[in-house]
């Protein structure tokens, strides 16, 4: 069983697009923050753009502006050759919300969009109001057995010289298996192409394979994990809202790694949505839409 839908394949919003740091960056921009009003900055991760975000947008906008930007070389950003790596995109989302001036700032956050903007909520604290996340890096990965275990074999040939490229960039895998893998109903055609369209061209799936070469996993790479390691001890210490929604099996946030999030951060909620994998936002965009509403409503 998964969320209760309906799941619109639209995305029914105004293009922007802005030049950060010289690529032209693509956002939704819906809605007013209105004076003291809250700006939600919803940042997706790897294989997804601001589409993931499209059911989960409309409960949000009678509370405040909602502003989701296409990382660089995702949806309908630029593609440039550059290389990819994490903390490249902190720098470009850094400046696309200094660029914007945006304050008083609801984070919601998935896989690597939770990397940068935790990373971003740990360093600009006074900025932040609330973090709403799911399925992201509040941890580090000592070693392969703390990675979902059904994930393990592909993520090492995603990692391997020999055969991590020929997989992502050839074959196409990240997109057309391990997408829908995670996602517990099927997406429609509709909603799968959108999925795939910007990365159709094997040209524009550089930015694919270097994401899992990222992911701190037996302390490599160092300068990420340092990064995620710093920012979750700074979690531990921060007293900003925190709502944390999971699923089962979930992938690198399941069950344990729940109990530990509401061990270590402080004003931390969390909520159980059912059954899914690692994209929770197609399989429970109104259950989160609406559990966000309540939660913001509760700041005062
Ligand atoms: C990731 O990119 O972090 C990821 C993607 C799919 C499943 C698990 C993790």
């Amino acid at each position: 069983m998964t969320g209760r839908g309906p799941f619109s394949a639209d995305y029914p919003f105004e293009p922007h697009f802005m030049d950060v740091g010289g690529a032209n960056m693509h956002y939704i921009d819906e809605g007013e923050s209105g004076e003291d009003g809250v700006t939600f900055l919803l940042l997706h991760g790897n294989s997804t753009w601001s589409y993931q975000y499209r059911n989960i947008i409309p409960h949000l906008l009678p509370l405040g502006r909602c502003v989701a930007p296409d990382l660089i070389g995702h949806g309908k950003s630029d593609k440039p050759d550059i290389d990819y790596r994490y903390l490249t995109h902190y720098g470009y989302v850094e400046k696309f919300i200094d660029q914007l001036g945006l304050k008083n700032i609801v984070l919601v956050l998935h896989d690597w969009g939770g990397g940068i903007g935790l990373n971003y909520a740990m360093s600009h604290e006074s900025n932040i109001r609330g973090i709403a996340l799911w399925e992201t890096f509040v941890r580090t990965f000592e070693s392969w057995d703390d990675w979902p275990q059904d994930l393990v074999e592909g993520f090492k040939a995603f990692r391997d010289k020999d055969t991590g490229w020929d997989l992502i960039v050839n074959k196409n895998v990240f997109m057309e298996e391990v997408l829908p893998y995670g996602i517990h109903r099927k997406l429609s055609k509709e909603e799968m192409d959108a999925y795939l369209e910007p990365h159709a061209d094997p040209k524009n799936r550089k930015m694919l394979y270097v994401w899992p070469q990222e992911l701190p996993i037996e302390g490599e790479p160092a300068d990420n994990a340092k990064v995620i390691d710093d920012y979750v001890a700074k979690l531990g210490q921060s007293q900003v809202p925190k709502i944390l929604f999971w699923a089962k099996p979930g992938a690198i946030v399941p069950e344990e790694t729940v109990r530990l999030c509401e061990e270590r951060f402080p004003n931390l909620e969390s909520v159980f949505l059912g059954e899914s994998g690692h994209y929770i936002a197609e399989d429970y965009p109104h259950e989160i839409g609406e559990k966000i509403v309540d939660w913001v409503k509760g700041f005062g």
